[in-house]
């Protein structure tokens, strides 16, 4: 079965909005995207998918993102923020169950200063020079994000969110703004991090004209990495009542960026994981080829509640490495633990 459309886009790694369009808005294409998009993973990535361990250093956040559980004017959300000691003794239990990248993921805390941003980015490589250290801790000065990877940040992630300025506008408060966050988005290429973009599938008011820009923008930017998840309400924010984004269309959006970024690392999120029990099976298969376990302690875990009902927060969470290393084989891949650097082609 060829379709003409998903062999152009595997090719030419490109289409026009109108062809782009059709793809995003009708099913029709849904299996011949899943079969190139991992005909194309396994060109450039074999069946190997990247652990990446991650830790959740703080709960506070200074921005009032309008979809997020961490938003600043949320009262109810439980906060805490991780000590180095803390941070260094969950690399050391990564680095014992094999993660050769670690993660530090948190809200806008202005508690961190870049001193102590550029101490723990340092103590962490000198324990473990063998191990990436990505960052994502928001939108900073180029003077800072200079200082981390001066210190030996190796990669950023920074989801640009949505392309679009309009859009950009619904979903944040005035003192935000999609111009700045591109701005850091290319301050943090030009320094020389591997950076990660990505944007939420299905957030309030998105449209197939805004999944297109997004796609743009990828173009433009050409990261080495892009997380997408689909858009989750969180009870206590002012989207509380907004419906969820589906599984569906975060695959469909997934194969898509296989086929236009063949090299690119793809995580398979935890908010897919979230929306669909097989989810991230699923997004393997769909053209994902990294996942993100969840290295932060257990007794923090639940605080960490950007949206509801996020997985790997319970009980069970102690053991993600073993529970993702048999999802990833269930699906057909095999997990790998080296640094998983991009393959540039
Ligand atoms: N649903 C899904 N993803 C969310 N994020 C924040 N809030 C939500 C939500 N309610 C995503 C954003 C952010 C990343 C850390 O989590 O894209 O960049
Ligand atoms: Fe803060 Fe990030 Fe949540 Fe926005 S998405 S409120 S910056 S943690
Ligand atoms: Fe976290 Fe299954 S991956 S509990």
């Amino acid at each position: 079965m060829t379709d003409r459309s998903v062999e152009k886009l595997r090719k030419t790694r490109d289409l026009s909005d109108d062809e782009l369009r059709e793809l995003i808005e009708t099913s029709s294409h849904d299996e011949a995207l899943r079969t190139a998009a991992d005909e194309v993973r396994r060109e450039n990535y074999g069946d190997m998918v990247y652990l990446r361990g991650l830790i959740e250093i703080s709960s506070y956040c200074k921005r009032n993102c309008l979809y997020c559980g961490l938003r600043a004017e949320n009262r109810n959300a439980e906060r805490y923020r991780l000590s180095k000691e803390e941070i260094l003794s969950c690399c050391e239990e990564g680095y014992g169950l094999g993660y050769r990248t670690f993660v530090l993921q948190g809200g806008e805390d202005s508690y961190y200063t870049d001193e102590m941003i550029c101490d723990i980015v340092r103590s962490i490589k000198e324990n473990y020079p063998d191990c990436a250290v990505t960052l994502s801790i928001g939108e900073k000065s180029r003077e800072s994000y200079e200082k981390y990877y001066e210190a030996g940040a190796d990669r950023y992630l920074l989801r640009h969110e949505t392309a679009d300025p309009a859009h950009y506008g619904k979903l944040h408060p005035a003192n935000m703004s999609s111009e700045n966050r591109k701005r850091c988005l290319f301050d943090l290429k030009e320094i020389g991090y591997q950076v990660g973009a990505g944007f939420m599938v299905g957030s309030p008011y998105q449209t197939t004209e805004n999944l297109i820009a997004d796609l743009r923008f990828l173009q433009e930017l050409q990261p080495d990495m892009i997380g997408i998840g689909p858009y989750i309400s969180h009870q206590d924010t002012p989207f509380r009542n907004e419906k969820n984004g589906t599984a569906e269309l975060t695959l469909r959006m997934l194969s898509i960026l296989r086929l236009m970024f063949p090299y690119a690392l793809l995580p398979s999120t935890t908010a897919l994981g979230t929306i669909r029990p097989d989810g991230r099976e699923l997004g393997l298969k769909a053209g994902g080829n990294v996942v993100m376990p969840n290295l932060s302690p257990v007794q923090v875990r639940k605080k960490y509640a950007i949206y509801d009902n996020k997985i790997c927060t319970g009980e069970e969470s102690a053991q993600c490495r073993g529970c993702l290393e048999r999802r990833i084989e269930s699906a057909g891949y095999r997990a790998v633990t080296d640094r998983g650097d991009v393959k540039r082609s």
